[in-house]
């Protein structure tokens, strides 16, 4: 089966990919106005960092189009979720197009708009093809979270290069983190997979461990939210969990980060806001209690991955290693320092 894309534009509103449904059903938002899509990235509806950043670029072009102060639509939506550099580095391209044009052309926003989405396409399938590189024949990979096709432009990150290595006879079989508490691994990883006839196996994120003393894990791959100037890493909440059992057996742990979730003017991961969420993510399960009543609850949504446990970064640019500090100012970013 096709995966659907994250989000498509009519040519006069945003149809966005409601993620919250899957995998049950496939359904469309029709989106008018940006406070919708501000809405929609909060609340999960959108998730993952490059599809995030490109619905925001999209938010602006809908603002622009009933002639909405640009500067409030643009701070409105980037204070709509705080750790994945991406939705800043779209709204500050969306931001450069506008001033360098000196004034509001909604045709011409529209066009920067499809060449973020369509360049985080072509990004992505050059990032996916290092990734594979680095896999030996017949591997198992461990995943986390949600790195797929919906959650960028094109065909994912981590989890495209699952796909990529299944595709090209390299892969042997994924296992994939539920990801609590919102469930992504189960729900999004296992669905996409799922669709591209990909062999995998859903575990709860605490049975990585025995997994790897068990032999059956052979390499990790995540996504990232952001990655510092130092090469610390944020993504979803668990992955610093899973770089510390990876080290203690000796498997390599790989972050793919794409240009667009690399922040030099950060420099290390204690300079990350991690988000925390409500509450009620971790005491309901599809609205029903399961938590003691009044237990108190921490939900931070991300966690730092120092950058010494992680063997490498796949990037469009190729494989980076330690060390990263080195090895990321060395690269040709756009819209960086
Ligand atoms: O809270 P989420 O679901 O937006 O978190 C997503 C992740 O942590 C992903 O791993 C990351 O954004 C990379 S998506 C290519």
């Amino acid at each position: 089966m096709t995966l659907p894309p994250s989000c498509r534009w009519t040519g006069d509103h945003l149809e966005l990919l409601d993620q919250r449904q899957l995998p049950g059903a496939v359904v469309f938002m029709q989106l008018q106005a940006w406070q919708e899509v501000a809405e929609a990235i909060t609340s999960m509806a959108v998730r993952g960092a490059p599809a995030i950043g490109i619905a925001a670029a999209w938010g602006v072009v809908l603002a622009a189009r009933v002639g909405e102060e640009l500067p409030i639509a643009i701070e409105g939506l980037r204070a709509s979720r705080p750790t994945a550099v991406n939705l800043a580095w779209a709204l500050n391209r969306m931001e450069s197009a506008i001033a360098s044009s000196g004034s509001v052309d909604v045709e011409a926003l529209a066009g920067v708009a499809a060449a973020l989405q369509d360049e985080d396409r072509l990004l992505t399938q050059r990032l996916v093809d290092h990734g594979v590189s680095l896999l030996n024949q017949g591997c198992r990979v461990l995943h986390h979270c949600h790195t797929g096709a919906i959650a960028t432009g094109g065909v994912g990150t981590a989890l495209g290069v699952i796909a990529s290595a299944h595709a090209r006879g390299v892969l042997r079989h994924a296992w994939l983190d539920e990801t609590r508490p919102r469930l992504q691994g189960a729900a999004l990883s296992a669905w996409e997979l799922g669709c591209l006839g990909v062999p995998c196996t859903v575990i709860v994120d605490g049975a990585s461990g025995l997994l790897m003393r068990r032999g059956e894990v052979d390499a990790v791959m995540v996504g990232c939210d952001r990655v510092a100037a130092n090469g610390d890493v944020a993504n979803k909440i668990g992955t610093y969990n899973l770089a510390l059992a990876a080290r203690a057996h000796g498997i390599p742990f790989y972050v793919c980060a794409p240009g667009s979730s690399i922040d030099l003017a950060t420099p290390d991961g204690d300079a990350i806001t991690i988000e925390e969420r409500d509450a009620a993510e971790i005491t309901h399960v599809h609205g029903v209690l399961v938590a003691a009543p009044g237990a108190q609850v921490w939900n931070p949504a991300f966690d730092v991955t120092p950058a010494h446990l992680v063997t490498g970064l796949i990037t469009e640019y190729g494989v980076l290693r330690p060390p990263y500090r080195e090895a990321l100012t060395s690269l040709a970013l756009p819209n960086q320092l």
